[in-house]
């Protein structure tokens, strides 16, 4: 269940948008959705022409439903774009990334720097023989490195596949053996909160089963010590030492896949979702513009980590492409302190602020003595994307962060439309604490019910009833799955996000959650069956079921419910061992916040487990209807055992 469902249901404030912000603002004309969407594909074509390209597209878009293929017939790259066309301007000496260490260390890379580290990484990538199309793996921490490889990877055409540095070496080693990666870009290690994580050793556990790496690059960020193995890893600092600085841009189609990014679904096994090069462009080109308000002096914040797709969309491709200073953070915020977030945006300057609503819970719970500490009065604006915000923690940003100065837009968006999707415009719409008020000019998202009728006003799911520009094409090596999972719940051309939502009488949605078994912690998503096939793994667990239940900080936290095998006995200690292997599997952020357990589990008639009799008791809720119960004195049962373990 989504954060204070209730209190957002009933959240009746409106803000306008500070009369000072609106005055400047780059859209400041209502008109814009209507003319958008009358024209769309022109709409579309604009954006694009705004992008550099080596030979422009002959049709906008095909759309044979589920398939789209947008700019058809353009070629450009996608490094270009972010990075050579901006030289012949004075954004040539522009900071392109700011960037801090966790233990406190600065560097500043100029449009130009970036652009000589891309193109002597791409050529190393080339000396190595990564070719057009390939497939490389990148788990690296937040440093400049992992921005620099991505665009190699875009400039040689290769396809990088990001994973992110707090997954497990299992789960690495999966999303490598899935896209068949033939080079992995890691690190000795990275910081968090003061401790070394040792992420070569993940990675090494991971190639050791990977046969399709043949080369393992290891960027030096600690210098702690790890085993090196002379004919297949290389170091960073001495490929690039050889490289020349001359890289000519490979061409590709419009159509060309940019990358790949993983995420989690239904089933145990996550998808890669497949990203192309010019509707992807133009797509978050068209957002960062507009959503950010982006102007050419601000200092701009995406706090997300690079592994996930905020990171892809708002930190590298959609701010450089629009040549933006971007800011860059490697570590946690509450290290050394929990002002480390707010001394950054004193001493940067930064002026555009995007974070994620488990980050502002957390703010929120440590008190605005933090930021009032620090001179806040650079930041203009403010979002949010990843969960619903409730609206409590939504005015809190707004007072404490943005002095009742800045917008907030709360951003509606997925790894698998790339872009920015539902949102307010800040210099015009009105906006109300927890939602996200309406689609983007140029896309169009609906209410529907099961049989796919329009809901005009009350709860329904979320559908995006028209192709958009940054729109994922596939499921890596899996077309049927895209189909399915995303093309199948009502008509073929209807894409279904999975997500359950409301409109409010003005026409604004509210997104409510997901309606399918995927979970979202601390805005990550997590699919149930990953967490359940990682519990079964342990060798004393005979079956598991898992919900979450609502948590303060992080919106959701995961609750397991546990059958052990025959003769089992539990206790603390097990009940660790389980949580712990759960990290391991996956990683950390998956982690259970606890584990319940029960000689078996309710299941109905059929067999099918109960899941949401399992969360009226995580969220400690009076029992429902217990009558199709194969066993109704499971769930008696459980309940005590939860009351005995975690209280009422
Ligand atoms: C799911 C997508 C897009 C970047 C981060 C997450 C939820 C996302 C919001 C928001 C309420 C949101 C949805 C969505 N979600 N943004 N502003 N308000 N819910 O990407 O891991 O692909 O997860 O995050 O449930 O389906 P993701």
């Amino acid at each position: 269940m989504p954060v204070e469902l209730e209190s957002l249901l009933m959240e009746s404030r409106v803000f306008d948008s500070p009369q000072a912000f609106r005055e400047h603002a780059t859209i400041r004309d209502a008109n814009i959705w209507k003319e958008s969407d009358r024209e769309f594909e022109d709409f579309w074509a604009r954006w694009a022409t705004e992008l550099s390209w080596f030979r422009k597209w002959d049709r906008v878009l095909d759309w044979k439903a589920p398939n789209a293929r947008w700019f058809v017939g353009g070629r450009l790259n996608a490094s270009v774009n972010c990075l050579d066309r901006h030289l012949t301007t004075p954004r040539r000496t522009k900071a392109a990334l700011i960037w801090e260490g966790e233990p406190g260390e600065r560097r500043t890379l100029t449009y130009w720097d970036l652009y000589r580290q891309v193109l002597r990484f791409a050529n190393a990538l080339k000396a190595l023989g990564v070719k057009r199309q390939d497939r490389v793996a990148i788990y690296l921490p937040m440093v400049p490195e992992l921005v620099v490889a991505m665009l190699a990877c875009a400039r040689i055409g290769a396809v990088h596949s990001v994973v992110f540095a707090g997954f497990s070496a299992e789960a690495l080693k999966d999303r490598i053996q899935d896209s068949s990666a033939c080079l992995l870009i890691t690190a000795d290690a990275s910081y968090r909160r003061g401790r070394l994580i040792p992420l070569k050793r993940f990675a090494d556990e991971a190639v050791a089963q990977c046969p399709s790496i043949r080369r393992v690059v290891v960027f030096k960020r600690s210098g702690m010590e790890i085993e090196f193995s002379a004919k297949r890893d290389l170091w960073w600092h001495e490929l690039m030492r050889e490289t020349a600085c001359e890289c000519p841009p490979e061409e590709m189609d419009a159509e060309d896949t940019l990358y790949i990014l993983y995420t989690s679904g239904t089933t145990g096994k996550p998808k890669g979702i497949v990203h192309t090069t010019g509707g992807y462009l133009t797509g978050v080109t068209a957002t960062t513009q507009w959503v950010f308000d982006l102007k050419e002096n601000d200092v701009y914040w995406c706090t997300a980590d690079i592994g996930w797709v905020t990171g892809h969309s708002y930190v590298v491709y959609g701010p450089l492409a629009c040549g933006a200073t971007v800011v860059m953070y490697e570590g946690a915020p509450d290290w050394p302190d929990r002002g480390r977030f707010w001394k950054m945006v004193e001493e940067h300057g930064v002026s555009v602020f995007y974070t994620a609503p488990t980050a502002i819970r957390s703010f929120m719970k440590w008190g605005a003595e933090w930021p009032e500490r620090h001179d806040l009065s650079s930041l203009r604006l403010l979002g949010t994307v990843g969960e619903p915000i409730n609206p409590e923690a939504w005015v809190w940003y707004y007072k404490a962060i943005g002095r009742e100065q800045c917008p907030i837009v709360d951003t509606w968006w997925q790894t698998e439309t790339g872009m920015i999707m539902i949102t307010p415009l800040p210099g015009i719409t009105r906006m109300k604490p927890g939602s996200v008020t309406r689609p983007f000019p140029g896309i169009r998202a609906e209410l529907l019910n099961v049989k796919g009728e329009r809901v005009e006003e009350g709860g329904g799911y979320l559908a995006i009833t028209r192709p958009w520009p940054a729109m994922l094409r596939s499921i890596y090596g899996d077309h049927d799955r895209y189909v399915k999972e995303y093309w199948s719940k009502w008509k073929g051309d209807i894409y279904f996000p999975g997500d359950g939502a409301k409109r409010d009488r003005d026409g604004d949605f509210w997104i409510l959650g997901r309606v399918d078994d995927v979970l979202n912690v601390a805005g990550h998503r997590i699919g149930t069956m990953e967490v359940e096939s990682a519990l079964v793994d342990h060798p004393r667990v005979a079956e598991a079921a898992v919900v979450t239940r609502p948590h303060d900080v992080k919106g959701e936290a995961i609750v397991a419910f546990v059958t052990l095998k025959e003769g089992g006995e539990h206790n603390d200690h097990l009940s660790g061992e389980i949580r712990e292997h759960v990290a391991k599997k996956i990683g950390a952020f998956a982690r259970p916040e606890e584990v319940i357990f029960s000689h078996d589990l309710p299941k109905t008639r059929s067999g099918k487990i109960m899941r949401r009799l399992l969360r009226d008791i995580a969220a400690g809720k009076v029992l429902g209807d217990t009558t199709t119960l194969a066993d109704p004195v499971v769930v008696a049962e459980l309940k005590e055992r939860y009351e005995a373990q975690y209280g009422a």
